[in-house]
């Protein structure tokens, strides 16, 4: 049995029940979600060969501080960084560090910012310079999976109906779908149920209800769906080492669809790519 609660009355930890929240969480995850958005605009604009992903590392940390706000990777079970920088055949977690980025990589940068105690979690792809046309149209498809997905939130369909309308696009495009990895319920926590997942049926999953708010963050491969992780105990890979793409919003469900609370405010929700 599936229980939903009013979020304000719930026990601040992951239950496995599902919270519905007011017009207060919707405001603080506005302004938690578009501080992130921001930060992801501004790393447009430092993403290039040469700069590493520790220097971008901390360009994610000063952006924080500087907007009394804290990176919520930073001590999340032993993680040590402000960010995840995933490089092309890293299917997410990838660890920032000193080796500088070269022409033609794709790089997922997911930032979530706690502010006022709410959480925004975000993630996009940023092409390297000029990338191969496979690299390109893999981070087309990733992110029109996502969008899809989006799509597919709406009061009284399932959970499922997000994961099937991202796996329907991601299969047709010849791509896969990563199952290890999953959305999740997020606000005052980092990682809430319930989990969302990209791949399934629509008539799965729990009924979607006004005030939930999580996550879809579809990995979507150029070749098979299989993953591994490094010896880090972050660093997911793909098992063939086929290239593979991350976009994630945060949204939350309203009476009519949701809103898309990590919309960039300067329209580049797709950094590199037209449109
Ligand atoms: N931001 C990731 C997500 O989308 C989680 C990263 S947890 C970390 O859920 F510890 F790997 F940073
Ligand atoms: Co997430
Ligand atoms: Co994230």
């Amino acid at each position: 049995m599936v229980i939903y609660l009013d979020a304000d009355a719930a026990p601040a930890r992951n239950t496995g029940q599902i919270k519905l929240y007011g017009d207060d969480a919707f405001a603080g995850m506005r302004k938690a979600c578009q501080l992130t958005a921001r930060c992801l605009d501004e790393l447009v604009g430092i993403v290039a060969p040469g700069v590493t992903t520790d220097e971008i590392d901390r360009f994610v940390f000063a952006f924080g501080m500087d907007h009394g706000a804290l990176p919520a990777t930073l001590n999340y079970r032993g993680y040590t960084k402000s960010t995840c920088t995933s490089i092309n055949h890293v299917v997410c977690h990838g660890i920032p560090d000193g080796k500088p980025l070269r022409e033609g990589d794709i790089v997922n940068i997911d930032v979530t910012y706690i502010l006022d105690g709410w959480h925004g979690d975000s993630s996009r792809m940023y092409p390297v310079g000029t990338i191969k046309r496979a690299a390109e149209r893999l981070l087309e498809v990733t992110h029109e999976c996502l969008m899809r997905g989006v799509a597919a939130v709406k009061p009284g369909a399932r959970t499922g109906a997000i994961g099937a309308a991202i796996q329907k696009f991601a299969e047709a495009e010849r791509c896969s779908v990563v199952r290890d990895f999953c959305g999740h319920g997020v606000g005052r926590l980092f990682h809430d149920a319930p989990n969302i997942l990209h791949y399934g049926n629509a008539n799965e999953g729990v009924e979607m209800r006004p005030g939930m708010i999580f996550t879809i963050e579809p990995m979507i491969n150029l070749g098979r769906p299989h993953v591994k992780v490094l010896s880090d105990g972050w660093t997911a890979v793909t098992r063939d080492r086929s290239l593979s793409a991350q976009y994630e919003h945060t949204v939350g469900v309203t009476a009519g669809g949701c809103e898309v609370f990590t919309l960039s405010p300067a329209g580049l929700d797709r950094p590199g790519l037209p449109g």
